[in-house]
């Protein structure tokens, strides 16, 4: 069968898949007025997740992160990471949440599957967490992100988007809080999107300044594996927890894509920034519809470009994150 390889020689190893663009925090980069349903679509049910999955894995597949939106809106969540992790080929199922139900469920998740876990966090401060995700559940998610380390996650990844006059001057406290904890902290470079051009001008911070700090600090880049993806990461010999930075705007930052996504809905984006993607839903009806499935992804994995043009302010068709799972 052949593998999932563009004409860059990437090879894509790891899918994201979105379960549901419903989410019930309102971050102001991304769903500042809160989620409105903008179709009257259901969303993939667990059998196209099957059949999509699988088709996915034969093709070299290994990693699947379910994503949303909300991904433990969805009440069926812990039959979908069953689903994932049972398939033939996947060796890894990760997650990304907001951290809502986590101190609730994160045990279940884990039975059910769950390899490891990424939760966001913007502020350790609960007034700034309050103003930037519009709920002020900061000890919920930090409860969370406690019951994910007792149900047996060695390591957790927390997701912060560092903001100019708002939370940017937190990166100490950040750092503090990681010293005796096994948490991988993204710091994801604040990115464009259609709806909030505003918000990126006034707050935007470049990663090669947070990177800066951290070189002046004592921080260590690790060595990079090649199938790691775009994350740059760093260790400290003092801290148990290490540092990832996630840095869109890096002139090289795509030339070790190693990922697919798609949404809720169905649709294959070849990228974050790309254009609306292509329909695979009808091709995710039957398990003998899974050659046409394999054609399909190839021939749309022949035009993924080498890279997003967002240096140039060129968002593609991405209105806000929530619709193509982050
Ligand atoms: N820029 C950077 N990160 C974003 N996320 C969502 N929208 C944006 C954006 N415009 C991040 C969230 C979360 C992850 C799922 O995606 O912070 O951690
Ligand atoms: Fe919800 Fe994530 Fe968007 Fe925040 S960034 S509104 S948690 S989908």
């Amino acid at each position: 069968m052949p593998q999932l390889v563009d004409q860059y020689q990437r090879k894509f190893e790891y899918l994201r898949l979105s379960i549901t663009d419903v989410c019930n925090f309102k971050c102001t980069y991304c769903l500042p007025d809160g989620y409105h349903r903008q179709h009257k679509k259901a969303f993939l049910t667990l059998p196209e997740i099957r059949h999509l999955v699988a088709g996915f894995a034969t093709m070299g597949t290994q990693k699947v992160r379910i994503t949303g939106g909300e991904p433990s809106l969805r009440r069926d969540l812990c039959d979908i990471l069953e689903t994932v992790k049972t398939t033939p080929g996947i060796a890894k199922v990760a997650m990304t949440t907001n951290g809502y139900r986590m101190a609730r469920d994160v045990a279940d998740w884990r039975r059910s599957g769950l390899d490891a876990i990424n939760v966001s966090m913007d502020s350790l401060d609960a007034k700034m967490f309050h103003q930037i995700t519009g709920e002020n559940l900061l000890h919920k998610v930090m409860s969370g992100i406690d019951a994910a380390f007792d149900a047996g996650f060695e390591q957790v990844k927390v997701n912060t988007v560092l903001m100019k006059g708002l939370n940017s001057h937190e990166l100490g406290a950040f750092l503090a809080w990681i010293k005796p904890r096994n948490i991988q902290l993204r710091f994801i470079e604040l990115m464009q999107t259609g709806d909030n051009p505003a918000l990126f001008h006034a707050h935007h911070v470049s990663g090669a300044t947070i990177m800066a700090q951290l070189l002046e600090q004592g921080w260590i880049e690790k060595v990079r594996q090649p199938t790691d993806g775009p994350a740059r990461v760093f260790c400290h010999p003092d801290y148990q927890g290490e540092i990832g930075l996630i840095m869109p705007y890096e002139s090289h930052f795509c030339d070790s894509c190693n990922r697919l996504r798609v949404s809720a809905l169905g649709r294959l984006h070849l990228c974050l920034f790309g254009e609306q993607g292509s329909e695979l839903r009808p091709l995710l009806q039957h398990s003998h519809q899974q050659p046409e499935l394999q054609q399909a992804l190839l021939t749309a994995l022949a035009t993924k470009g080498p890279s997003h043009h967002l240096a140039q302010g060129d968002v593609g068709g991405t209105q806000h994150l929530a619709s193509v799972g982050g």
